[in-house]
C-alpha cells in the first residue's frame, strides 16, 4: 500500500504522508498543506476530520466495536469496576490488586471538598438544572484546590487527577440532593466508589441505610459504559480547552456544559422526556415515528443515530439487556420501556431509518436504568458525566503529554469585503 498521497493543483504535484493506525484505519497527514498550497480544507461539524493521534479508545463504526485501550467495552462492563476502568483509561494498563488499592485510597484521602461549595450549592436558585450546577462547582474547585492547576510534574498530574476523581464524586451527589431538596451527605470512606457514591445520592436522613448490591452493580456498569468514547463532542471540547493551557478541572468544567447538549449527553434525559410524551398522548409510536421523518418538522426520535456508529452502538445493546435485568431485580415495571422497545422495533424495519442507518445509541435506554435507581431525569446527564469523567482526564492528560499545540481552526471568509465607514 503507497504511505501517501498526490494532490494535483494549480498544474503542481503535492505529496502527503499517509498515517495508518492500529486498527488500519487512513489518514492524509495534512500538516503542511496550507504552507506548500495555500489551500485550507472545510469539514463543518469534522465529519472527516481526524483532531489527534491517541491511544486510548478505538471505534469501529461499521461493526459496533468499542474498546478501552484495546479492551472490549463488554468484557469490562461485564468483569471490571469503574474505579480499575478509570485506572486502565488514564494510566493505560488494568491494575494489579495493588494498584487499584492504592488508587482508590489516593482518592479517598480526597473525598472531601471544602465547607464553601456548600454556601456556592445553596446559591443556586431552586429548579436549577443540575448540569449548570455540575460546570459550576467544578469550575469552582480550582480556587479551593488552586494547586491542582501546576501538573507539570507526574506526581501533581496524579494529584489533580484524583483530586478531581475524588471531588467530582461528591459534586454528583450533592448536585442530586439539592434537586431533590435533600440534606448533603458526606463522603464514606469506609465503603467503595460506587458504594459511596450511591450513599451520598440516596441516604435519607430519617432512615437505615445500606447498599443495594443490585443498585451499586448498575451504577458501575453504566459509569463504564460511558467512560470514553475517543473524540466525541465534549470530549474534543476538554481537549481543545487545555490546548490553551487551561487548567484539568477548568477543561472538565467545559466539557461538562458541552456534554449538557441534547444532541449529545442531554439525549438521555430528551429520550425519557420523548417517551413519556409519547406515554402522555396515548401511546402512538407510529404517529412519532412520522414526525421524526418529517423534515419540516423539529421532532427528532432521541437516542436515535450516531456520528461514528452506522451499524449499532455496542453500548445501547448492554444497557438494554441491563434495563430488563435491573427493572426485574428492582420489580419496577415501567411501561415507557415497552414503548421504547416497540420504538426501536419499529426504526429498524423502517427505511428512512434503514437507510440512513439510524440505531439506538447509549442514550436510548440509559435513563430507563437511571429512573429506576430513583434518580431524577435532569440528573441523568450528570451521571452521564461521572461516567465520562476518566475519559476526559485520560484525553487531556494524552493531549497534554503529547505537547499537542492550541486548538485554532482556520475558515474561509464570505462575509463584505473592505468598506469606509
Ligand atoms: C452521544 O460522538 C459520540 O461519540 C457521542 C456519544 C459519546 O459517547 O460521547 O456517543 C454520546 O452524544 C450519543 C448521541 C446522542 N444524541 C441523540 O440521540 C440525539 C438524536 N440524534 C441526532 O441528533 C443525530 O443522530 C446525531 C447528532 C447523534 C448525529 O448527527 P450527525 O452525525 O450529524 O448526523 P445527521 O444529523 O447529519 O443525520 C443524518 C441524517 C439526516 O437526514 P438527511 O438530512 O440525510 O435526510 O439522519 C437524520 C438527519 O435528519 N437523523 C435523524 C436522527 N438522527 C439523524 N432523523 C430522525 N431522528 C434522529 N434521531
Amino acid at each position: 500500500m503507497k504511505d501517501k498521497i498526490t494532490l494535483l493543483y494549480n498544474g503542481n504535484e503535492h505529496e502527503f504522508p499517509l498515517i495508518k493506525g492500529s486498527e488500519n484505519e487512513l489518514a492524509i497527514d495534512i500538516k503542511t498543506l496550507r504552507q506548500n498550497t495555500g489551500l485550507i480544507t472545510l469539514d463543518p461539524g469534522y465529519k472527516n476530520t481526524g483532531s489527534c493521534i491517541s491511544d486510548i479508545t478505538f471505534l469501529d463504526g461499521e461493526n459496533g466495536v468499542l474498546r478501552y485501550r484495546g479492551y472490549d467495552i463488554a468484557d469490562l462492563a461485564n468483569n471490571s469496576s469503574f474505579i480499575e476502568v478509570s485506572y486502565l483509561l488514564i494510566f493505560g494498563e488494568l491494575p494489579s490488586k495493588s494498584d487499584v488499592e492504592k488508587f482508590e485510597n489516593d482518592i479517598k484521602e480526597e473525598l472531601l471538598v471544602h465547607e464553601d461549595i456548600k454556601t456556592i450549592l445553596k446559591s443556586f436558585p431552586t429548579g436549577a438544572h443540575p448540569m449548570g450546577i455540575l460546570a459550576s462547582l467544578t469550575s469552582a474547585l480550582i480556587s479551593f484546590n488552586p494547586g491542582s492547576v501546576d501538573v507539570r510534574s507526574d506526581e501533581k498530574m496524579y494529584h489533580a487527577i484524583v483530586q478531581l476523581m475524588a471531588k467530582f464524586s461528591i459534586l454528583t451527589a450533592w448536585v442530586h440532593r439539592k434537586h431533590e431538596g435533600l440534606p448533603l451527605n458526606y463522603p464514606d470512606i469506609s465503603i467503595s466508589y460506587v458504594e459511596n457514591l450511591s450513599k451520598m445520592m440516596f441516604m435519607k436522613p430519617n432512615k437505615n441505610y445500606s447498599n443495594q448490591s443490585v443498585i451499586t452493580s448498575a451504577l458501575n456498569k453504566l459509569l463504564i459504559l460511558h467512560a470514553d468514547h475517543e473524540q466525541n463532542c465534549s470530549t474534543s471540547t476538554v481537549r481543545i480547552v487545555g490546548s490553551s493551557e487551561a487548567s484539568l478541572f477548568a477543561s472538565i468544567s467545559a466539557g461538562i456544559s458541552a456534554l449538557w447538549g441534547r444532541l449529545h449527553g442531554g439525549a438521555n434525559q430528551a429520550v425519557i422526556e420523548m417517551l413519556e410524551l409519547i406515554k402522555r398522548d396515548g401511546g402512538d409510536t407510529k404517529k412519532f415515528m412520522s414526525k421524526a421523518k418529517d423534515k419540516n418538522h423539529p421532532f427528532r426520535l432521541m437516542g436515535f443515530g450516531h456520528r461514528v456508529y452506522k451499524n449499532f452502538d455496542p453500548r445501547a445493546k448492554i444497557i438494554k439487556q441491563a434495563a430488563d435485568e435491573v427493572l426485574s431485580d428492582l420489580g419496577v415495571n415501567d411501561p415507557i420501556l415497552e414503548i421504547a422497545k416497540g420504538l426501536e422495533k419499529e426504526a429498524l424495519s423502517d427505511k428512512y431509518f434503514i437507510e440512513r442507518k439510524l440505531y439506538p445509541n447509549v442514550d436510548f435506554y440509559s435513563g430507563i436504568i437511571y429512573r429506576a435507581l430513583g434518580i431524577p431525569t435532569q440528573m441523568f446527564t450528570v451521571m452521564f458525566a461521572l461516567g465520562r469523567l476518566p475519559g476526559w482526564i485520560a484525553q487531556w492528560k494524552e493531549m497534554k503529554l503529547n505537547q499537542e499545540p492550541i486548538g485554532r481552526p482556520r475558515q474561509i471568509y464570505k462575509g463584505r469585503k473592505h468598506r469606509k465607514i
